[in-house]
This record gives C-alpha cells, structure tokens and sequence, in this order.
C-alpha cells in the first residue's frame, strides 16, 4: 500500500504517527507493506524519512504507485478536486471532512462508483469512536428507526463549562475557545451546522438516501442561557444540544437543536467534550456510541482504520496466535467491608452501624488476602 497524506494539521500528523508506531503490526494484519510516500501541505513541515514532502497535491494525484489518498484539508473546494480527481484515477480515498461529505456525498460517491473505486469517512462523525459502519453496516438486520446524540464536542464543552463553574455562554466560549476547541469558523460549532454535517451523514447511511443538506434546520446554542439551564435542572432535564435524524411516512425528520433531556438519561450524563450517537431500531432497540469526537489521536485512530480497511484482507480467517499465558487482573483498588477495623492501607475509610467500609488504594490481591488474614471480610474491585 503506497500512501499519500494531504493536508499536515493536527489530524495529518496523528495520521503519520501511528502509521510510523504502528507500522509493523498493520502490515501483518494485512499481509503487504504500508507506505507514507507523500506528505502534502503548504507549511514546510519535517517528516519521516522516505516520506516525500511535496506542496503540489497533483505530484500526489499523478503518482500511479499511489493507491491510497489521505485528505485531510477540510473545506469544500480544494478538498472536492483532490477527492474527485483521486476517485477518478481509481485510488481509494480516506477523508475527515465531514462537510464535504454532507454537501456533496451524493456526487462523490456517484463518481465512486463510475471509476469502481471506494471513499471511506468513518473520521467524519464522532472522531474516532465507529458510528459510521455500524450505522451502515452492523444493524442490517433491523430496520434504524431514529437516531440521535451529541455531535458536537465543542458545544458540549462549553453547555458543561457554563453548569460546573456558572458562567454564561460569552465566559464559557472564551475558555473553550483558549483551549483550542472551537472551528475557525465558530459558526459552525455554535450554530449548529457541524452536528448537521454529522447527522446528515449517520442518516444518509441509516435511511440510504441522500436530501439536500441545506434543508436541514439547525439551531446552536447561542440561545442557552446559565437561567434556562438551572430551570431544567430543577425540572429535572439538562440541556444538550442534539442532532437527530428519523424516517418519516413522508421523508426524513432531521434537525439540530438544544434540547432538555432527562437526567435519568444516559445521554444527559454526557459531558465535556465527549460525543455521544444512539441508535433505536427495530430488533436491537436501543443502543450507544460513547466516546471522544476530536483530537489528534482520536481522529487519526478512525483514519488509519479506514486506510487499512482500504487492502483489508479477510478479517474472518482467525489467523490469530494461541496464547496460553492467561491471568486474572488483580491489581486494583479493593472495597472491604468488615466487622473489625482494619491495618491496610486504604484511599477512603469510614464506619457505620458494625461495620468498617475501606476503598484500598491499588494494591496486588496476593498482598491485600496476605495482609487480611484471619479477618472475615467482604471484598470487590474498585474502577476509578
Ligand atoms: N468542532 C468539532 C467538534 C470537531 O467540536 O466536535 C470535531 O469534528
């Protein structure tokens, strides 16, 4: 597989790092040597070795050897070009741009299709948690009835900020805003357009169909203030703001709008930046996709699985290695409840009734049963 990056951001160079750290077990998975050849970007950027750096995406486009083309520029115009002339030439195509896709997937994939070559954009909704695929694939035997969640990583940052530590909207965006989350264009995170890209390509795979997506309506949460958020608490919601898309008898319901969800709601209980998709179908019900929607890493995760997804050989054969070396996980943080107190080490203690209740700090089991010997003790792990 010969590789060729366009577009060195912080996603890019994610995308050369774990191709480069991760480089020998990809290749084994599939069985061919996996190749950065060209790395594409206006900055003069340092590379690895062997990586061409070139500042002309046609050196990228005209190079034959080239079967794998990476854009990650964003935008719609340039980005359209690369993609479609790459189409065209019958290279497979991994991109990020979640934009582009919602724009004009309709024509992208239909050139695709003409040149028997293949587009992947798994990147393009929720960073690296899968939510593409399954949408797409993984629920074939039901019929997808809704789907909904927060697509947006910024402005749930800045709707758990202005909660936390009480501030009102201006506050909270500076403070998302130092920290790097919020698009050039704020816009598109505040008003609500970046989780309509997003929704409208989760519901272009779950329906199969393509719409206009300038028809979609979508309110940001410019409108939310820290007195409507203490309203819905006290009334038992907490406002998100929430893409969803469902079928209709006559269409497809799609919109983006901030939303009071129940807090009994596991999606009300998603916060900071993290993003969150649930699918409701037919047979499985209901299920979530939880995870983080931005970030180098996250990002670039999703990319290189789909540019091994482009040679993947069978995944189904099974040639996995036997491994007999097998353990329990016994180092960990340990709850205790006891008649008597107790000589250990502990994070948090206290005592009720007759009994003495410990939380350990992390300690291996051996050692813990060694030093509770002739005690009488109920005992579990402790996560986090
Ligand atoms: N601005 C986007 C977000 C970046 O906040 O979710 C990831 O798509």
């Amino acid at each position: 597989m010969k590789i060729g990056i366009i577009g060195l951001g912080t996603v890019g160079f994610g995308v050369v790092e774990i191709l480069t750290e991760q480089k020998e077990r990809l290749e084994k998975q599939i069985g061919e040597e996996v190749v950065i050849k060209y790395g594409c970007s206006l900055e003069e950027v340092s590379l690895p070795e062997n990586v061409i750096y070139t500042q002309d995406f046609h050196d990228v486009l005209n190079d034959d050897e080239v079967d794998v083309v990476v854009e990650l520029i964003g935008g719609i115009t340039i980005a359209k070009t690369i993609i479609i002339e790459a189409l065209k030439k019958g290279k497979s195509v991994v991109t990020a741009n979640k934009a582009l896709i919602a724009h004009y997937g309709e024509e992208i994939f239909k050139e695709a299709s003409l040149h028997h070559a293949k587009i992947y954009y798994e990147a393009s909704v929720g960073g690296g948690i899968p939510v593409v695929v399954p949408a797409k694939e993984d629920l074939v035997a039901n019929e997808i009835l809704k789907i909904e969640g927060i697509l947006n990583g910024t402005t749930n940052f800045i709707l758990t900020l202005m909660e936390t530590d009480n501030l009102d909207f201006d506050e909270a965006l500076t403070i998302a805003d130092g920290l790097g989350f919020v698009e050039a264009d704020a816009s598109l995170d505040l008003d609500g357009i970046d989780a309509a890209h997003k929704i409208y390509i989760l519901a272009m795979n779950a329906f199969h169909s393509f719409f206009d997506f300038d028809k979609i309506q979508a309110n940001g949460i410019r409108q939310v203030t820290k007195k409507d958020m203490d309203y819905a608490k006290k009334l038992g919601y907490r406002i998100k703001l929430i893409a969803q898309a469902k079928k209709l008898e006559n269409g497809i319901g799609i919109d983006v709008s901030p939303t009071l969800i129940s807090l009994k709601d596991m999606v009300a209980n998603v916060n900071q930046a993290y993003n969150v998709v649930e699918i409701t179908c037919n047979y499985l019900e209901n299920v979530l996709f939880y995870g983080k929607g931005a970030g180098r890493y996250v990002t670039a995760s999703a990319v290189v699985s789909d540019i091994i997804k482009t040679h993947q050989k069978d995944m189904w054969e099974h040639d996995y290695t036997h491994v007999n070396c097998i353990y329990p996980i016994t180092f960990s943080k340990y709850y205790i409840r006891s008649h008597r107190a107790l000589d250990i080490d502990y994070e948090t203690y206290f005592s009720q009734d007759k009994d003495h209740i410990y939380i350990t700090n992390e300690i291996e089991l051996d050692e813990l049963t060694h030093q509770l010997e002739g005690e009488t003790y109920n005992l579990f792990k402790v996560r986090g």
